[in-house]
Protein backbone atom coordinates (compact mmCIF):
# COMPACT_ATOMS: atom_id res chain seq x y z
CA UNK A 1 0.00 0.00 0.00
CA UNK A 2 1.41 3.26 -1.05
CA UNK A 3 2.16 5.14 1.99
CA UNK A 4 -0.49 7.97 2.92
CA UNK A 5 1.24 11.22 1.68
CA UNK A 6 -0.91 14.27 1.13
CA UNK A 7 1.79 17.01 0.33
CA UNK A 8 2.71 15.67 -2.62
CA UNK A 9 -0.49 17.55 -4.46
CA UNK A 10 0.78 20.42 -2.95
CA UNK A 11 4.55 20.42 -4.06
CA UNK A 12 3.69 23.27 -6.57
CA UNK A 13 0.78 25.81 -7.38
CA UNK A 14 0.18 24.09 -10.38
CA UNK A 15 -0.41 20.99 -8.56
CA UNK A 16 -2.68 23.50 -5.94
CA UNK A 17 -4.25 25.03 -8.34
CA UNK A 18 -5.62 21.75 -10.62
CA UNK A 19 -6.73 20.19 -7.18
CA UNK A 20 -8.10 23.40 -5.43
CA UNK A 21 -11.87 22.59 -4.73
CA UNK A 22 -13.79 26.17 -4.16
CA UNK A 23 -12.08 28.64 -6.55
CA UNK A 24 -13.73 32.70 -7.03
CA UNK A 25 -14.89 34.11 -10.29
CA UNK A 26 -15.59 37.45 -10.88
CA UNK A 27 -18.86 36.04 -12.23
CA UNK A 28 -19.63 34.81 -8.28
CA UNK A 29 -19.57 38.94 -6.90
CA UNK A 30 -21.81 41.33 -6.86
CA UNK A 31 -20.85 44.90 -5.75
CA UNK A 32 -23.05 47.57 -3.57
CA UNK A 33 -22.88 51.05 -4.53
CA UNK A 34 -24.10 53.80 -2.68
CA UNK A 35 -26.03 56.39 -4.80
CA UNK A 36 -27.08 60.23 -4.08
CA UNK A 37 -28.40 63.16 -5.36
CA UNK A 38 -25.63 65.59 -7.01
CA UNK A 39 -23.27 65.52 -9.49
CA UNK A 40 -19.80 65.09 -9.77
CA UNK A 41 -20.32 63.95 -6.03
CA UNK A 42 -17.41 61.03 -4.78
CA UNK A 43 -17.75 61.29 -1.24
CA UNK A 44 -15.67 58.91 0.98
CA UNK A 45 -17.21 56.95 3.25
CA UNK A 46 -15.68 57.07 7.06
CA UNK A 47 -15.66 53.94 8.06
CA UNK A 48 -15.48 52.09 4.72
CA UNK A 49 -12.32 52.90 3.17
CA UNK A 50 -12.14 52.60 -0.25
CA UNK A 51 -15.98 53.10 -0.34
CA UNK A 52 -17.93 56.02 -1.34
CA UNK A 53 -21.30 57.76 -2.02
CA UNK A 54 -21.64 58.62 -5.66
CA UNK A 55 -24.05 60.68 -7.86
CA UNK A 56 -25.56 58.76 -10.54
CA UNK A 57 -23.00 60.03 -13.12
CA UNK A 58 -20.10 59.14 -11.05
CA UNK A 59 -21.91 55.71 -10.21
CA UNK A 60 -22.19 55.45 -14.23
CA UNK A 61 -18.56 56.35 -14.58
CA UNK A 62 -17.64 53.94 -11.77
CA UNK A 63 -19.30 51.15 -13.25
CA UNK A 64 -18.27 51.10 -16.32
CA UNK A 65 -14.51 50.44 -15.46
CA UNK A 66 -16.43 47.56 -13.20
CA UNK A 67 -15.06 43.85 -13.84
CA UNK A 68 -18.27 42.58 -11.96
CA UNK A 69 -21.43 41.14 -13.94
CA UNK A 70 -23.68 42.39 -11.19
CA UNK A 71 -24.17 45.32 -8.74
CA UNK A 72 -26.65 46.12 -5.87
CA UNK A 73 -28.12 49.47 -5.17
CA UNK A 74 -28.48 51.84 -1.87
CA UNK A 75 -29.98 55.00 -1.59
CA UNK A 76 -29.46 58.09 0.04
CA UNK A 77 -32.61 60.43 -0.21
CA UNK A 78 -32.84 63.93 -0.39
CA UNK A 79 -34.87 64.03 2.19
CA UNK A 80 -36.46 61.27 4.83
CA UNK A 81 -40.09 61.49 6.29
CA UNK A 82 -42.51 59.07 8.86
CA UNK A 83 -43.25 56.86 5.24
CA UNK A 84 -40.14 57.06 3.37
CA UNK A 85 -41.55 58.14 0.51
CA UNK A 86 -38.54 59.00 -1.70
CA UNK A 87 -38.29 55.43 -1.67
CA UNK A 88 -41.03 54.96 -3.86
CA UNK A 89 -40.84 57.96 -5.91
CA UNK A 90 -40.65 57.58 -9.80
CA UNK A 91 -37.69 60.26 -9.12
CA UNK A 92 -36.14 58.70 -6.44
CA UNK A 93 -32.54 58.74 -6.09
CA UNK A 94 -32.64 54.64 -7.12
CA UNK A 95 -35.24 54.81 -9.98
CA UNK A 96 -33.11 57.48 -11.57
CA UNK A 97 -29.86 55.73 -10.78
CA UNK A 98 -31.11 52.34 -12.24
CA UNK A 99 -32.59 54.54 -14.93
CA UNK A 100 -28.97 55.84 -16.08
CA UNK A 101 -26.91 52.01 -15.28
CA UNK A 102 -29.83 50.40 -17.26
CA UNK A 103 -29.06 52.91 -20.28
CA UNK A 104 -25.55 53.09 -20.11
CA UNK A 105 -23.90 50.14 -18.94
CA UNK A 106 -24.80 46.57 -19.43
CA UNK A 107 -24.62 45.30 -15.59
CA UNK A 108 -27.46 43.04 -13.99
CA UNK A 109 -29.04 45.91 -11.86
CA UNK A 110 -30.29 44.50 -8.52
CA UNK A 111 -31.66 46.93 -6.01
CA UNK A 112 -31.81 46.46 -1.90
CA UNK A 113 -35.80 47.54 -1.34
CA UNK A 114 -36.34 48.61 2.47
CA UNK A 115 -37.64 51.76 4.31
CA UNK A 116 -34.86 52.38 6.62
CA UNK A 117 -32.92 54.85 4.01
CA UNK A 118 -36.15 56.76 3.93
CA UNK A 119 -37.31 56.91 6.91
CA UNK A 120 -36.41 59.36 9.42
CA UNK A 121 -36.85 57.62 12.53
CA UNK A 122 -34.70 55.61 10.62
CA UNK A 123 -36.48 51.77 10.74
CA UNK A 124 -37.11 49.14 8.05
CA UNK A 125 -41.15 49.91 8.06
CA UNK A 126 -43.60 52.04 9.10
CA UNK A 127 -43.83 53.34 12.85
CA UNK A 128 -46.43 53.25 15.07
CA UNK A 129 -45.91 54.59 18.66
CA UNK A 130 -42.75 52.39 19.40
CA UNK A 131 -43.11 49.48 17.52
CA UNK A 132 -42.47 48.90 13.63
CA UNK A 133 -46.43 47.80 11.91
CA UNK A 134 -45.88 44.44 9.68
CA UNK A 135 -48.92 44.91 7.75
CA UNK A 136 -48.42 48.16 7.42
CA UNK A 137 -45.24 48.10 6.09
CA UNK A 138 -46.29 45.44 3.27
CA UNK A 139 -47.68 47.88 0.87
CA UNK A 140 -45.18 50.03 0.75
CA UNK A 141 -42.38 47.49 0.44
CA UNK A 142 -44.38 46.18 -2.58
CA UNK A 143 -44.21 49.75 -3.66
CA UNK A 144 -41.19 50.17 -3.77
CA UNK A 145 -39.91 47.32 -5.77
CA UNK A 146 -42.51 47.75 -8.60
CA UNK A 147 -41.30 51.52 -8.76
CA UNK A 148 -37.34 50.07 -8.98
CA UNK A 149 -38.36 47.34 -11.55
CA UNK A 150 -40.89 50.04 -13.63
CA UNK A 151 -37.15 52.02 -13.88
CA UNK A 152 -35.38 48.54 -15.05
CA UNK A 153 -34.13 47.42 -11.62
CA UNK A 154 -33.64 42.98 -13.32
CA UNK A 155 -33.64 41.85 -9.51
CA UNK A 156 -35.16 43.19 -5.60
CA UNK A 157 -33.72 42.45 -2.39
CA UNK A 158 -36.05 42.66 0.07
CA UNK A 159 -33.78 43.03 3.43
CA UNK A 160 -36.63 44.66 5.25
CA UNK A 161 -37.12 41.32 7.35
CA UNK A 162 -41.00 41.94 7.93
CA UNK A 163 -42.74 38.81 7.49
CA UNK A 164 -44.78 38.03 4.20
CA UNK A 165 -42.27 40.51 2.79
CA UNK A 166 -41.58 38.26 -0.17
CA UNK A 167 -45.33 37.46 -0.62
CA UNK A 168 -46.38 41.10 -1.00
CA UNK A 169 -43.73 41.82 -3.29
CA UNK A 170 -44.23 38.40 -5.74
CA UNK A 171 -48.15 39.46 -6.18
CA UNK A 172 -46.73 42.68 -7.45
CA UNK A 173 -44.33 41.56 -9.71
CA UNK A 174 -45.04 37.84 -10.99
CA UNK A 175 -42.11 37.87 -13.08
CA UNK A 176 -39.32 39.74 -11.34
CA UNK A 177 -36.62 37.54 -9.59
CA UNK A 178 -36.55 37.72 -5.98
CA UNK A 179 -33.14 37.61 -4.22
CA UNK A 180 -34.54 37.21 -0.37
CA UNK A 181 -32.45 38.61 2.39
CA UNK A 182 -34.10 35.60 4.20
CA UNK A 183 -31.77 34.91 7.59
CA UNK A 184 -31.08 38.60 8.22
CA UNK A 185 -29.48 38.90 11.41
CA UNK A 186 -29.46 41.64 14.19
CA UNK A 187 -25.79 42.14 13.64
CA UNK A 188 -23.17 44.33 15.18
CA UNK A 189 -21.49 44.05 11.31
CA UNK A 190 -23.79 46.43 10.03
CA UNK A 191 -22.29 49.71 11.77
CA UNK A 192 -20.50 50.89 9.14
CA UNK A 193 -23.01 50.58 6.39
CA UNK A 194 -25.08 53.07 8.67
CA UNK A 195 -22.83 55.40 8.07
CA UNK A 196 -22.74 55.00 4.67
CA UNK A 197 -26.35 55.23 4.13
CA UNK A 198 -27.42 57.62 6.63
CA UNK A 199 -29.56 55.15 8.32
CA UNK A 200 -29.23 54.51 12.04
CA UNK A 201 -32.77 53.39 14.11
CA UNK A 202 -33.58 57.02 15.64
CA UNK A 203 -34.58 54.54 18.62
CA UNK A 204 -34.12 51.10 19.98
CA UNK A 205 -32.62 48.61 17.33
CA UNK A 206 -33.71 46.16 14.77
CA UNK A 207 -33.87 43.21 17.04
CA UNK A 208 -37.67 42.61 17.06
CA UNK A 209 -38.18 41.83 13.26
CA UNK A 210 -33.93 40.96 12.18
CA UNK A 211 -33.03 37.53 13.91
CA UNK A 212 -31.50 36.76 16.85
CA UNK A 213 -28.08 35.60 16.01
CA UNK A 214 -28.05 32.53 18.32
CA UNK A 215 -30.77 30.69 15.80
CA UNK A 216 -30.11 28.75 12.90
CA UNK A 217 -33.17 26.01 13.20
CA UNK A 218 -35.19 29.53 12.53
CA UNK A 219 -32.44 30.76 9.63
CA UNK A 220 -34.01 27.74 8.16
CA UNK A 221 -37.82 28.43 8.89
CA UNK A 222 -37.08 31.94 8.21
CA UNK A 223 -35.61 30.61 4.19
CA UNK A 224 -38.76 28.50 4.09
CA UNK A 225 -41.23 30.66 4.08
CA UNK A 226 -39.48 33.09 1.74
CA UNK A 227 -39.04 30.32 -0.99
CA UNK A 228 -43.00 29.39 -0.53
CA UNK A 229 -43.52 33.14 -0.95
CA UNK A 230 -41.95 32.97 -3.78
CA UNK A 231 -38.40 33.66 -3.31
CA UNK A 232 -35.62 32.61 -6.34
CA UNK A 233 -32.54 33.21 -4.18
CA UNK A 234 -31.93 33.02 -0.49
CA UNK A 235 -29.21 34.97 1.04
CA UNK A 236 -27.53 35.00 4.35
CA UNK A 237 -26.48 37.99 6.27
CA UNK A 238 -23.69 38.97 7.43
CA UNK A 239 -21.71 35.94 5.90
CA UNK A 240 -18.90 35.20 8.01
CA UNK A 241 -20.43 34.55 11.52
CA UNK A 242 -22.87 32.39 9.79
CA UNK A 243 -21.17 30.18 7.63
CA UNK A 244 -22.78 27.40 9.43
CA UNK A 245 -26.44 28.78 8.00
CA UNK A 246 -24.85 29.41 4.48
CA UNK A 247 -24.25 25.80 4.80
CA UNK A 248 -27.11 24.18 6.56
CA UNK A 249 -29.49 26.50 3.74
CA UNK A 250 -27.29 25.26 1.27
CA UNK A 251 -27.62 21.46 2.01
CA UNK A 252 -31.13 21.67 3.08
CA UNK A 253 -32.79 23.70 0.47
CA UNK A 254 -30.52 23.28 -2.89
CA UNK A 255 -31.57 26.54 -4.06
CA UNK A 256 -29.49 29.33 -5.48
CA UNK A 257 -27.60 30.68 -2.25
CA UNK A 258 -26.09 33.96 -1.72
CA UNK A 259 -24.32 35.28 1.14
CA UNK A 260 -23.62 39.07 2.13
CA UNK A 261 -19.92 39.61 3.27
CA UNK A 262 -21.35 43.42 5.35
CA UNK A 263 -19.47 46.38 5.91
CA UNK A 264 -18.79 45.47 9.19
CA UNK A 265 -16.57 42.42 8.11
CA UNK A 266 -15.17 44.51 5.14
CA UNK A 267 -13.80 47.47 7.47
CA UNK A 268 -12.53 44.94 10.04
CA UNK A 269 -9.95 43.18 7.42
CA UNK A 270 -9.68 46.68 5.88
CA UNK A 271 -8.54 48.73 9.32
CA UNK A 272 -6.15 45.46 10.07
CA UNK A 273 -4.65 45.37 7.34
CA UNK A 274 -4.27 48.97 7.06
CA UNK A 275 -2.32 48.80 10.18
CA UNK A 276 -0.25 46.11 8.35
CA UNK A 277 -1.67 43.93 11.14
CA UNK A 278 -2.77 40.86 8.26
CA UNK A 279 -2.46 41.14 4.70
CA UNK A 280 -5.38 42.21 3.70
CA UNK A 281 -6.07 41.39 -0.19
CA UNK A 282 -4.82 37.42 1.06
CA UNK A 283 -7.18 38.05 4.07
CA UNK A 284 -10.55 39.12 1.48
CA UNK A 285 -9.19 36.04 -0.71
CA UNK A 286 -9.41 33.82 1.86
CA UNK A 287 -12.83 35.11 3.42
CA UNK A 288 -14.66 35.06 -0.25
CA UNK A 289 -13.60 31.32 -0.50
CA UNK A 290 -14.80 30.77 3.01
CA UNK A 291 -17.65 31.86 1.81
CA UNK A 292 -18.52 30.07 -1.16
CA UNK A 293 -16.39 26.78 0.17
CA UNK A 294 -19.87 27.18 2.86
CA UNK A 295 -22.48 26.88 0.26
CA UNK A 296 -22.88 30.42 -1.32
CA UNK A 297 -23.38 30.18 -5.00
CA UNK A 298 -22.22 34.28 -5.13
CA UNK A 299 -21.38 36.75 -2.74
CA UNK A 300 -22.09 40.47 -1.97
CA UNK A 301 -19.15 42.11 -1.02
CA UNK A 302 -17.70 45.36 -0.76
CA UNK A 303 -14.15 43.92 -2.12
CA UNK A 304 -15.43 42.86 -5.62
CA UNK A 305 -14.20 45.61 -7.49
CA UNK A 306 -11.16 44.82 -6.64
CA UNK A 307 -11.01 41.22 -6.60
CA UNK A 308 -12.38 41.54 -9.74
CA UNK A 309 -8.87 43.22 -10.92
CA UNK A 310 -6.58 40.64 -8.43
CA UNK A 311 -8.20 37.56 -10.08
CA UNK A 312 -8.80 38.14 -13.56
C1 LIG B 1 -31.27 47.73 5.04
C2 LIG B 1 -29.95 47.06 4.94
C3 LIG B 1 -28.89 47.04 5.85
C4 LIG B 1 -27.86 46.35 5.23
C5 LIG B 1 -28.31 45.97 3.98
N1 LIG B 1 -29.61 46.40 3.84
C6 LIG B 1 -28.74 47.68 7.17
C7 LIG B 1 -29.48 47.22 8.33
O1 LIG B 1 -30.26 46.27 8.29
O2 LIG B 1 -29.30 47.86 9.36
C8 LIG B 1 -26.49 46.11 5.80
C9 LIG B 1 -25.41 45.88 4.82
C10 LIG B 1 -24.04 46.00 5.35
O3 LIG B 1 -23.80 46.15 6.56
O4 LIG B 1 -23.13 45.94 4.53
N2 LIG B 1 -32.16 47.20 5.93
Amino acid sequence: MGEMNLRRLRRTPLLRSLVRETTLSPDDLVMPYFVRHGKGVRAPIRSMPGQFQLSVDELVKDIRTLRVPAVILFGIPKRKDARGSEGYARDGIVQQAVRALKSETDKLVITDVCMCEYTDHGHCGIVRGETVDNAATLPFLARIAESHVEAGADMVGPSAMMDRQVAAIRAALPDTPILAYAAKFASAFYGPFRDAAESPPKFGDRSTYQMDPGNADEAMREIDLDLREGADIIMVKPALAYLDVVRRAKERFGCPTAAYNVSGEYAMVRAAGERGWIDGKKAVLEILTSIRRAGSDFILTYSAREVAEWIS
